[in-house]
């Protein structure tokens, strides 16, 4: 199975080429030493990953070529939008017509929309933030593999299931023989062309064995590493960056400092963005985000946290909602609801609607098993498919009953795959 389109290079102009993907041209930056005008590529996330020989793009394009554009069209249908809507509010309309226009709204309209609780126009809001996802991304959606391993952390998340104090957890390290395979897997055989390395703050590896890993994977297989390994110190993120990984995946949690000292056991939000600041200098791509439904969050906190992940250069935003862990100190609050989940990434499209991907997250599943087709209905456009091998899975234990702990890749891939073709949408990475 592929998830990118075999793109044609039409220019160069030194690390930044134009390709051409059916008549659609998007920047990439290329990191490929022998590289020339008409040969063919994968880009994912604006980065040139692998040239191609002609033939195989060619016939990889073949079949494409009738599906594409079919799926654009049902994507285009299920997104068309009527703001003729009498059960919905003037002033409701007023501002989702602004947002349809593509006018910024102030923060007291998007506070109105997030306060929202009339159902036919929650269902707009919705359908906006969907209607402006096509028109800015079309019918794109990234399909990412993720792979977590280990479960060990130092860190003491009043929240998190495998933070260090929960002494219930079976941990694990998975040995770098079986992160590449897990990542040949991933990529030779599912096709994954955005592997994510995910681990709880794990000082079990030292810093130049995971930056290893990093550059084994980049060496033998073609894919762009993304890393999540928490707060590795910004010297260590250099090193990272220079061993091959190109995006980070790091949350604020929150964007209020008393509430992230509160939820991590004291920590400072400061270094956490200090984090996100550097890895964005340093040319990663950002995904961060919040959780949503922290006891004590407010809906201001909730705004803030998207403006946040704006400011700070979020590539992909991923916002999840709270779910509580028996073995936390946060156990018994209850869960963000999947319409403040849905309202919240409505407006993330809204507010950053040209450039954000935005993540249906595997939370927002668990709390909800159709949330993935509301959610992408709703503005978000990007997936992470869980590649840990089966036997990890149940011990990456961040909360109870997480969605698809059980499937195996290929059932997770080929449902993916089903949903999106019904909403028309492409497993592609073409909003570079
Ligand atoms: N509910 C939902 N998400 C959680 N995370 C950790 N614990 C929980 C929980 N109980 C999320 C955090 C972290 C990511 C890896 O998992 O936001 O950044």
């Amino acid at each position: 199975m592929c998830y990118a389109i075999p793109g044609k290079i039409e220019a160069i102009a030194e690390k930044t080429v134009v390709v051409e993907y059916f008549g659609e041209k998007r920047k990439a930056y290329n990191e490929l030493d022998d590289l020339s005008v008409g040969d063919y590529v994968y880009a994912q996330g604006g980065f040139v990953i692998q040239k191609i020989p002609q033939d195989e793009a060619e016939s990889i394009l073949s079949v494409w070529k009738e599906t594409f554009f079919d799926l654009q069209e049902v994507d285009l249908k299920l997104s068309r939008l009527d703001l003729n809507q009498e059960s919905v509010s003037k002033e409701c309309l007023r501002i989702l017509d602004n947002a349809a226009e593509g006018r910024k709204l102030s923060r007291e309209d998007i506070l109105v929309l997030i306060k929202e609780k009339n159902k036919s126009a929650l269902e707009l809001l919705f359908k906006v933030a969907n209607f402006l996802r096509q028109k800015h991304h079309k019918n794109s959606c990234c399909v990412h593999g993720i792979i977590e391993i280990s479960n060990y952390c130092c860190a003491d998340c009043a929240y998190c299931g495998i933070s260090r104090s929960n002494k219930n957890v079976t941990r694990y390290r998975m040995s770098q023989k079986e992160i590449l395979e897990a990542a040949r897997q991933a990529i030779e055989e599912h096709g994954f062309k955005t592997l994510l390395l995910q681990s709880g703050e794990d000082s079990g590896y030292s810093i130049e064995e995971l930056a290893e890993i990093v550059r084994q994977i980049k060496a033998n297989w073609p894919a762009l590493i993304f890393i999540s390994f928490g707060e590795v110190g910004l010297d260590n993120l250099e090193l990272l960056y220079t061993a091959g990984a190109r995006g980070l995946l790091l949350r604020f949690e929150t964007s209020n400092p008393k509430l992230y000292k509160q939820a991590t056991g004291g920590k400072d939000l400061s270094s956490r963005i200090a984090h996100l600041k550097k890895a964005y200098a340093l040319g990663y791509l950002i995904i961060t985000g919040s959780l949503i439904g922290l006891p004590g969050q407010s809906e201001e906190d909730l705004l803030n946290d998207i403006f946040l992940a704006k400011e700070l250069h979020a590539e992909m935003y991923s916002f999840g909602p709270f779910i509580s862990h028996p073995q936390t100190p946060f156990t018994g609050n209850p869960s963000a609801s999947t319409e403040t989940m849905l309202k919240v990434i409505a407006l993330a499209r809204i507010i950053d609607s040209a450039h954000a991907k935005i993540l249906v997250t595997t939370a927002l599943e668990t709390i909800n098993p159709d949330a993935r087709r509301e959610a992408l209905l709703a503005g978000a456009n990007s997936v992470m498919l869980n590649a840990t091998p089966l036997k990890y899975r149940p011990l990456y234990n961040l909360y109870p009953l997480r969605a698809h702990e059980k499937e195996s890749i290929e059932v997770q891939i080929k449902d993916t795959i089903g949903l999106l073709m019904s909403l028309g949408r492409s497993p592609t990475d073409l909003s570079v």
